[in-house]
């Protein structure tokens, strides 16, 4: 690989936990690379997150911690992962400092909270509060598992969440506790009803299919959307898991959800203008219900990416498949002011690449899995 930018390399591993030692290889969640970019005196004086392509980000995807009460087999082992240390993540303060300097000067709208599991993160209520304070308001939502959902949804409606996307891959309970290796689909169930009682539009379900396990439900899980008034959203799995199990070969694309969705469902291009979201939509049997599809791996969305990433840990991302990261936390934790950590991540920023290059024959995975990075 070669940057724009000449880097200061510090190989990770100082300070942080031993991985988890198993059969299999597991990633040991952490970055193998963080680097503190210099500026570059080519990158133009514009205040916002831009890159060499001409991306601009404006949406903040934040994991809040990288533990979950789940234990999909697609992301995680069945004993959970080595978990960060407390002290390792950011405090709310810190949080609220970082999601402060990225609405006030780096021009970003929209904020995800995702995790792990977000609503393990106590005093969520009181970080969404805070960020919909921020001028100019920032669209404010969630990704979650919706397990304990059915309680906190109108308190999180309340303290600002604008949309909420919960993953759900299965309509079967059996098949959920063995997807997920926990008996609790009656509580994301409950969870997604809560969430269109507390009058969260749209509600978005995420579904994640797998060969010989869940590929078969394609047709009823969109069948259970359309009745229920959600938006079901597939995603194409991408090699983030922990285990480092993924097969391109094995992959349930995107044209052959298309295919199955299509014995059941007419399905029309919704025609809107897609911007930099990730699904392309359709409607289904002429509309409104629509269904979308996220074709990560077949059809990569790069040249539209407006996103950047904050790990809990406050490294940012430039990309989910980044192999290298900034660290903001250490500059929260020195003396460095809102103006210097702004401009360390707008080069950062600078430095993203084109794409993630899934599909090329020299593809690395990113050491850290997806449950540290945030969907
Ligand atoms: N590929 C695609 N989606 C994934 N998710 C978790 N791991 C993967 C993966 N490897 C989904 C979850 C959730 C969202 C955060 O991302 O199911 O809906
Ligand atoms: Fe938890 Fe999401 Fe990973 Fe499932 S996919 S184990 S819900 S972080």
């Amino acid at each position: 690989m070669t940057c724009a930018f000449p880097l200061w390399l510090k190989i990770a591993g100082d300070g942080y936990p031993r991985g988890v030692t198993a059969v299999n290889t597991i990633s040991l969640g952490l970055p193998a690379v963080r680097q503190t970019p210099e500026a570059d005196p080519s990158r133009p004086a514009d205040p916002r997150l831009v890159d060499t392509f001409g991306r601009v980000a404006t949406d903040l995807r934040i994991s809040l911690t990288d533990r979950c009460n789940l234990r999909c087999t697609y992301c995680m082992p069945a004993e959970g992962l080595e978990w960060m240390p407390r002290e390792e993540q950011l405090t709310d303060a810190e949080l609220l400092r970082l999601i402060g300097i990225a609405v006030g000067r780096l021009g970003i709208r929209e904020l995800r909270f995702t995790g792990g599991e977000p609503l393990l993160r106590k005093g969520l209520e009181e970080l969404v509060a805070a960020s919909a304070a921020l001028e100019p308001r920032p669209d404010i939502s969630l990704t979650t598992n919706g397990i304990g959902l059915a309680r906190r949804a109108a308190a999180l409606t309340a303290a600002g969440v604008n949309r909420l996307n919960v993953s759900l891959d299965t309509l079967r309970p059996e098949r959920f506790a063995s997807i997920t290796r926990r008996d609790r689909i009656s509580d994301v169930l409950d969870g997604l009803a809560a969430a269109r009682a507390a009058g969260l539009d749209p509600v978005k379900i995420n579904s994640v299919l797998l060969r010989g396990v869940n590929d078969d439900e394609a047709t009823d899980l969109l069948a259970f959307a359309v009745e229920h008034g959600y938006e079901l959203r597939f995603i194409e799995q991408m090699p983030l898991d922990a285990q480092h199990g993924w097969e391109r070969s094995e992959m349930v694309t995107a044209g052959e959800i298309m295919e199955r969705l299509a014995t059941r469902f007419t399905l029309t291009p919704d025609g809107e203008a897609r911007g930099g979201a990730p699904a392309e939509r359709f409607l289904v049997d002429g509309g409104p219900a629509r269904v979308g599809v996220i074709a990560s791996v077949t059809r990569p969305f790069c040249g539209a990416c407006d996103r950047t990433r904050l790990t809990s840990d406050g490294q940012v991302r430039t990309c989910l498949f980044a192999r290298s990261e900034t660290d903001l936390r250490a500059l929260l934790r020195g003396s460095a002011s809102d103006e210097e950590i702004a401009d360390v991540w707008r080069t950062a920023m600078w430095g993203k690449l084109a794409g993630h290059g899934i599909d090329d024959p020299g593809f690395l995975q990113p050491d850290r899995p997806m449950s540290a990075i945030g969907g």
